[in-house]
This record gives structure tokens, sequence and C-alpha cells, in this order.
């Protein structure tokens, strides 16, 4: 008689409360801009702007989810998603960012989380993925202190609408780039740079998180934000290597994870950050670093870095000019030869392995999700469909990457790949594809890619196979 191998001895298995997700962001699939008392973004703006967008792209009608949201949920339902996270739209819920709500930018959200419920899906909406009413940048923007205000003012009208419908609430999404690139580089919306604004921006963004996690919590939700880790490695020995290691990774990683998980920030990074005044002011940091009940980890790829004149800047955008990176402006990026995506990023999963087991170690426990994990690549449509193999294993590598941080004791909860859809890749426009479902953007017909089905045989196992990419 033969026996078969149980579960557990064929594959990588995960916690069974394991969230297994996908992620996309409100600007980047729902187009629909001036439908339905919509207000204009900083998004909207600066995509308007000639040369700031790849191609002159724009997320006019990106990939048509406000109208397909039902086609979408139904996808997602296919490949057994047990989780969805997407953003909310500012200017769509409060087109001028203050006083009057839009109530049918609100059903819209209401229909598609009520849709996510009934598919099985637990929504995880985003209250900030970088689409910034206009009227506020108008009115100074994220390094004005009021749009903190602002900002939880909006979170609060927004749980009112469903907050008896969601768990899980993430604030802002990354303010690493919505504060460096949108202030300091300009390769983002509002394409501001001026480096003072920049960290005004990232003081008031994390502000803006603090109050918004008070009020959802006092609500009886459960709140976090999700910041853009990497593992950042110097170059050499050399100690300007080491030092500008220290410089990226500070203002990188330790300003956000400081503030939210110690409510300080580091004093090696204020001290580069001179002599900009960040605008804080007594109690900001007990409200940044206040109780949150999960801390979403973006990852994408390792930072190898040099102190040492020459080295080519990190690729932030097509069109990058300035440094995204205040006090660092000297500090360069080395490739090593590894395979790279699309978007010219080296892959290195084990950076994934090394930012989770950092922030369990050197940090105050907080379960972790990872709300973005992906990689862009040029796919093509032939008659088989969409094969991916490059995005496979790029996926394969990084889970693997997470049951080896949760084997080391970390408090790893879930995975979102980044994307559900191809979309709006910000200032590569429609030329990165990142979606795990191939969409055509002239037809807006989906097509799921391999990777698609592979994540789908995955969440359906709940785990990965022993060997690469089974
Ligand atoms: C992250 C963003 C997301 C997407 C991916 C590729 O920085 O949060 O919107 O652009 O990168």
């Amino acid at each position: 008689m033969t026996t078969q191998p149980s579960q557990a001895e064929t594959r990588l298995g995960f916690p069974t409360d394991f969230v297994w997700g996908a992620a996309t962001a409100a600007y980047q699939i729902e187009g629909a801009v001036a439908v339905d008392g919509r207000g204009p973004s900083i998004w909207d703006t600066f995509a308007h702007t000639p040369g700031v967008v790849l191609g002159g792209d724009t997320g006019d009608v990106a990939v048509d989810h406000y109208h397909r949201f039902g086609e979408d949920v139904a996808l997602m339902s296919s490949l057994g998603l047990s989780a969805y996270r997407f953003s909310i739209s500012w200017p769509r819920v409060q087109p001028g960012g203050s006083g009057a709500v839009n109530a049918k930018g609100l059903d819209f959200y209401r229909r598609l989380v009520d849709a996510l419920l009934t598919a099985g899906i637990e929504p995880w909406p985003t209250l900030y993925h970088w689409d910034l009413p206009q009227e506020l940048e108008d009115k100074g923007g994220w390094p004005a202190r009021d749009t903190a205000y602002r900002f939880a003012e909006y979170a609060a009208i927004v749980h009112e609408a469903i907050g008896d419908r969601v768990a899980h609430w993430t604030t802002v999404n990354e303010p690493w780039c919505a504060a460096f690139l949108g202030y300091a580089s300009g390769d983002h919306a509002p394409g501001r740079r001026d480096p003072e604004s920049s960290v005004r921006a990232a003081h008031h963004l994390l502000l803006g998180h603090g109050m918004a996690a008070a009020a959802l919590r006092g609500a009886g939700a459960q709140a976090g934000a999700a910041v853009n880790l990497y593992a950042v490695t110097p170059a050499s020995e050399a100690p300007e290597d080491v030092d500008a290691a220290r410089r990226i990774d500070g203002l990188q990683n330790r300003f956000f994870l400081d503030a939210l998980l110690r409510g300080r920030y580091p004093e090696d990074v204020l001290a580069d950050l001179e002599p900009y005044d960040l605008g804080v002011r007594d109690g900001d940091l007990e409200i940044i670093g206040g109780p949150i009940d999960m801390l979403g980890v973006n990852y994408y790829n390792r930072f190898i870095v040099t102190g040492k004149e020459g080295a080519a800047p990190a690729i932030t955008s097509p069109f990058a000019q300035a440094s995204p990176w205040p006090g660092s402006e000297h500090v360069g990026f080395v490739q090593v030869g590894r395979p790279v995506t699309a978007m010219g990023w080296e892959i290195d999963e084990s950076g994934l392995t090394e930012v989770l087991t950092r922030v369990a170690a050197d940090y105050p426990p907080v379960p972790l999700y990872v709300t973005e994990n992906g990689a862009a690549f040029d796919d093509v449509v032939s008659a088989e469909g969409v094969e991916d193999p490059d995005r496979v294993a790029y996926l394969d590598a990084h889970l693997r990457a997470c049951h080896a941080a949760i084997g080391q004791g970390v408090p790893l909860r879930g995975y979102f790949a980044w994307s559900l859809l191809d979309n709006f890749e910000w200032g590569w426009g429609y030329a990165k594809r990142f979606g795990i479902v191939y969409v055509d953007f002239e037809t807006q017909a989906r097509i799921p890619k391999t990777s698609a089905r592979w994540y789908s045989s995955v969440i359906g196992r709940g785990g990965i196979g022993l060997s690469s990419a089974e």
C-alpha cells in the first residue's frame, strides 16, 4: 500500500487564517474622474501636465474599474482571494477635501464593499493612496498642517459610511513616496521640488495617519499604515558607503518605523535633515506613535547604496531629475547584476525576509501584512493567453521569503499581490504592467495571466510547493 504524502509534506504551508489578497489603488484603476461628482485630485492635474507621465497617459479612464467593479469582484472570487486591498479616492468622497460630502462617491464604495462581502472577500480599504483633492493642494497640500486635520475628518466620514462592514483600515499608503516623490523630486504629483516642503509633508502625512487611526480605533475599527520598506546594503565597507546606507535606511525606513512604532524620529535622520523644519509640535509624536493594529509592509527590492561620486540615482520615474532624499542628494545606487524586472529593479527576495525580521526584532510587536509585492514584466498576449513565468517566479520567491520570516517568528498575517490588474503606473503611465490579470487598455478586456492561476492554486492549497514555482 502506498501512502499519499500529507499536504504538510508536499508544500510550504501558511497559517490557516493567513490573508491571501491582491491590491490596487483608486487613481490607478477607477477612471471615471469626472463622474458622479468626483472632484479633481493632484494626480489629475499632474497627469495632464505635459511631459511628466510617459506617453502623456492619464488616469482619466484607467481600467474603468468604477464601471466594471462587478466584473472585477467576480474575477477576484474566481481566483479565491480572501481579501482585496483597494484605495478610496478622497476627491470622490469629498470633492474639495473638506466640507461637503459627495453621497454618490460614498455610494460607489458602499456598492464595492457589499459586492466583496457577498463574494466572501474581505474589503481592506486604504484611505490615502496619493490622490489629494486639488483644492487642498491649492491651500498648501501636505506641507500644510491643516491637511492632516482634513484627512482625519475625511477618514471619519468614510468610516461612518462603511465602518459597519469593514474591519481593517489602512490610513496612508507609502508616505515616503507621497512626501518625497511628490514634494522633493517632483516625480509624482503635485510635482514640487522643494526639500523643506517634502519633510513637512512627511510629518503631516504621519500626523494625519495618527489622527485618523485614533478616530478609526475609537470607533471600533482596526487601523494601521502601509510603508514601503527596503533592504538597504552599503556597496562596500568604505565609510562613505556605510554612511550613505545609514542615510537612505534612515529616511526610507527608520524615519517612518520609529515614528509609527516608537513615537520618535531617529536623531541621526533629524541631523541629516538639518536645516529643514519639519513643523513638529508638542504632542505630534505621541499621536503618530499611538496604537495601531497592524503595519502594512510594501516590498519591491533592495537598495545597494554608495556615497562615492558618480553612481546613478535610484530609478524613481522616467523623468527623474531631482533627488527624493533630502539631505542625501549625493548618494548613489549600485546594481550588482541580479535579474531585473521591467522597472529595472533588481530582484532580491532575501530583502523581504530581511525587512520583515528587522521590523519584528527591532520594534515593539505588531501584526504585519505584506500589503504590496509584485513585479512588472513586458507581458504579451498569445493564443495561449498571457504566460508570465517571470512574475510567477517573482511571486513564488517572495512568498518563500514570507514563509521563511514566519518560520523565524515574524507575526506575518497576510500577503497582498501588487497588483490585481494591470493599471496606470504613475509616471510610467500604462507602459508597466504589474497585474496578475492582464488588461487590454483598448477594450478593457481582463485576461488572467498564468500568475493569477498559479496564485489561485497557492491560495487553494494554503501554501507553495516545496520546489520553486510549483
Ligand atoms: C508602489 C505603489 C503602487 C505601485 C507599486 C508598483 O510604490 O504603492 O501604487 O505603483 O509601487
